[in-house]
């Protein structure tokens, strides 16, 4: 269990997932790792450009910066981003999420408590409702908010003025948003998988900040194990600190780092358990032949959205699984990652016995 937990992309036990408690200046150990400025936001440099020209073009005119989206797989710094274009912004962070947004009033409540320029963070924005959505297009547009007072035949709507603000969206699944939402936004970005030189520059920033003795090569093991993703990076990293402390002299070498992984199961190119899994049923239990989202996710007892969301996006960008018409199918890396040789007979072209 504590092997999963290590490996997995869930903000779960992180530094920075309560935002209540960070506000509180309530958080511990892990304090700081979050960077504060798109300074210290290490790679992404497509996406930081373009924040530096929205960001800094916006502040110059004195007006609050254009709605923002950030999508991508857990863990690559969505939260972090919103936080920044606040802290870039001088202004102040509102957070929700899509599925805290119940009722139409529960989003009007927000918005009325808005001030001039301030930031608006709805995560999980795939999760919010068609009704709230419909409250939200004209808060974004004309920065208006329609209300309706009483109900049935003496119902009647009032249009409030509400301060311009900027909306900052997250999402894992850009793909349930929908089309009306997505136009609103100045901005979609879509955060990739970080190479390894950006990883091993934040871990060994984030070494700098807990106060640990790192070295390049300590930081490179630790950078090529965390899978594309900042938050795996640091958790590894606090592991290794803990066997760099517990059974060496407390600094973080290439041999230290190694062996810590390695006590922690972590694989040599960072996939946890579920992702074996997988390769594992690909190759082993289906043979190769392709094999349809839901019988994937049933043969590894995962629900097909965090197959979707979580580890099909790494498998795919380290070449290891193909998505093709017919269903998923493992590439001869995957089969060669496995320790395994494809079939001779491992024909992609015959019928598919186990798609959905
Ligand atoms: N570019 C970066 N540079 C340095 N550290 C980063 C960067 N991006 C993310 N991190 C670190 O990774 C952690 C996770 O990032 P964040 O919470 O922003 O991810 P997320 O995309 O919001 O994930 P989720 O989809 O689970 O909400 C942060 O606490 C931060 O410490
Ligand atoms: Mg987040």
């Amino acid at each position: 269990m504590a092997r999963d937990e290590l490996l997995d992309a869930s903000p779960v036990d992180e530094d920075f997932a309560a935002d209540g408690i960070e506000d509180a200046g309530l958080v511990g150990d892990h304090a700081g790792l979050r960077p504060q400025t798109l300074d210290d936001f290490v790679g992404q440099p497509e996406l930081r450009r373009h924040l530096q020209i929205i960001l800094g073009a916006a502040r110059n005119r004195g007006e609050s910066a254009d709605h923002l989206m950030f999508a991508g797989p857990p863990g690559l710094g969505k939260t972090t981003l919103a936080h920044i274009v606040a802290s870039e912004m001088g202004s102040t962070i509102h957070t929700t999420s899509g599925p805290a947004l119940e009722r139409a009033g529960d989003l009007a409540a927000i918005l009325t408590k808005l001030g001039q320029g301030d930031v608006l963070f709805i995560d999980e924005i795939h999760r919010l409702s068609k009704q709230i959505e419909e409250v939200l297009y004209p808060a974004m547009e004309d920065f208006e908010l329609d209300i309706v007072l009483g109900k049935g035949p003496a119902a009647r709507s009032i249009r409030l003025e509400i301060p311009t603000f900027t909306l900052v969206g997250a999402t894992t699944r850009i793909g349930l948003i929908t089309g009306p939402l997505r136009d609103r936004f100045g901005e979609v970005a879509r955060l990739d998988f970080y190479d390894i030189e950006d990883l091993q520059t934040i871990v060994t920033r984030a070494a700098g900040i807990l106060g640990v003795e790192i070295d390049s090569a300590g930081a490179l093991e630790i950078a090529v194990r965390a899978r594309g993703t900042p938050r795996i990076a640091n958790r590894l990293l606090r592991r290794v600190r803990d066997v760099a402390e517990t059974d060496f002299d407390g600094v973080i070498t290439e041999e230290v780092a190694a062996v810590g992984l390695e006590l922690f199961g972590v694989d040599a190119i960072g996939l946890n358990k579920v992702d074996r899994a997988i390769l594992s049923a690909l190759c082993e239990r289906f043979g190769g032949q392709p094999v349809g989202l839901s019988t994937l996710a049933i043969s590894v007892s995962e629900p097909t959205e965090t197959v979707e969301d979580v580890h099909e996006p790494f498998l795919i960008q380290q070449g290891l699984l193909m998505r093709t018409p017919r269903g998923r199918v493992p590439t001869p890396a995957a089969w060669a990652h496995m320790g395994l040789a494809p079939p001779i007979s491992a024909d992609a072209t015959q019928p598919n016995l186990f798609d959905d």
